[in-house]
């Protein structure tokens, strides 16, 4: 198989694979794509596009894949500082569903190709119902960058790794900046709430470059994740959406079977799976969910799972002991921490491929852009 034209263009420097150098490259990344959405001489948000976030009904996101997920982590955000109602929906089942859908929403694209079928036939269904559209793509001159209202680019520079990773942080803070920009439109926070926010996402990319220095870490977890059949990955609110995102992870370039839960649904089901063999991947920065994914890091302990806790100091002062590895996250607000925890989950899936031997830029039977159902 070949590695697809356009990388040709980008080199790989001294990295090995197209996704490390990918990881690495996420704190300038963010800082582009952030220093697009705020202004930085008055610290507001700056959101191109004239969408009167005021007089909105509610948000439709559509995606597929990775994407998904960012548009998962949108919604904890935009409803969380915005109260704005989000939707996110896979674009492939919306399409066929008939949703219920009125001509006051804005249906937002979230795709780094801006090619994928699923999600252009979803935008289209949304547009014949008379909403206004717009698309979060990294492809400003593809076809959903062409038919939407307004295009929000993510700026992260070619992504040429098949599994998505700069891109995903790319699109979080795209949607942080438009929680924001939400918020302050809707009247939630006022200027200097809106400025103290914009300086914390300002602050992200040096935090983001300090996570990405966990490696060395992260690659001794990846030797004993490696040998794993099965791998769970745990979070609540904004470190669900990242947990289905490390399991993805795990699951497309190492091929081990890996689920991401929401940690409250441990009772329902996946603890069934907890045995001396299951690493169980706990995403619990020191906020406040933190005692009750402690909580669930015991009832996991208590039937033998092996944790790894990723975590802050805070947390894990705090964390009950016998985790298997505590991962030491860098200390950071709330609004930043989606941007902050990607890194360690990301880099873990590689480090675990790379020592499966897999192809970690081109997945066995994965594509980087599916235009075909
Ligand atoms: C494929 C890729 C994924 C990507 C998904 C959606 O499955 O392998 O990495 O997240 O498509 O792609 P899009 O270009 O719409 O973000």
């Amino acid at each position: 198989r070949t590695v697809p034209a356009s990388a040709a263009l980008v080199e790989k420097g001294n990295y090995r694979h197209f996704m490390e150098k990918e990881i690495h490259d996420q704190p300038e990344g963010c800082q582009r794509t952030i220093a697009a959405y705020v202004d930085t001489l008055t610290g507001r948000t700056d959101i191109s596009g004239g969408i009167d976030f005021a007089g909105l009904s509610r948000i439709q996101i559509v995606a597929c894949g990775t994407s998904y997920i960012a548009g998962l982590m949108g919604k904890y955000l935009i409803e969380q500082f915005a109260d704005l109602p989000v939707d996110v929906e896979i674009a492939s089942e919306f399409r066929y569903r008939h949703p219920a859908l009125r001509p006051d929403g804005l249906v937002v694209a979230m795709s780094q190709s801006g090619e994928t079928a699923d999600t252009l036939a979803a935008l289209r269904y949304c547009q014949g119902k008379g909403m206004k559209s717009a698309a979060v793509v990294n492809a400003t001159e593809s076809t959903m960058a062409r038919e939407v209202d307004v295009v929000w680019p993510i700026h992260c520079g070619p992504e040429i790794g098949v599994a998505s990773t700069k891109a995903f942080t790319a699109q979080v803070a795209v949607l942080t900046a438009l929680a924001i920009a939400a918020a302050r439109a809707r009247g939630k926070i006022d200027a200097a709430e809106e400025q103290r926010m914009v300086r914390l996402l300002l602050e992200a990319p040096r935090l983001v470059a300090e996570s990405i220095k966990l490696e060395d870490a992260v690659r001794a977890v990846a030797q004993e994740v490696s040998k794993a059949r099965d791998v769970l990955y745990l979070g609540r609110g904004p470190m669900y959406p990242l947990a289905l995102e490390g399991a993805l992870k795990l699951k497309e370039i190492s091929y081990i079977h890996a689920e991401g839960y929401a940690a409250g649904e441990l009772k329902h089901g996946p603890i069934a799976l907890v045995d001396e063999q299951t690493p169980i991947v706990i995403l619990a920065p020191f906020d406040s969910y933190f005692e009750k994914s402690a909580s669930n890091m015991n009832e996991v302990m208590a039937r033998g799972g092996q944790v790894v806790f990723i975590t802050d100091a805070d947390g894990e002062r705090h964390a009950p002991s016998g985790a298997r590895v505590v991962v030491t996250a860098p200390r950071c607000d709330p609004l930043v921490a989606p941007l902050v925890y990607a890194p360690p989950i990301q880099l873990l899936a590689y480090h675990v491929a790379v020592l499966k031997g897999a192809d970690v830029d081109q997945p066995r039977n994965l594509a980087k852009s599916v235009t075909v159902e």
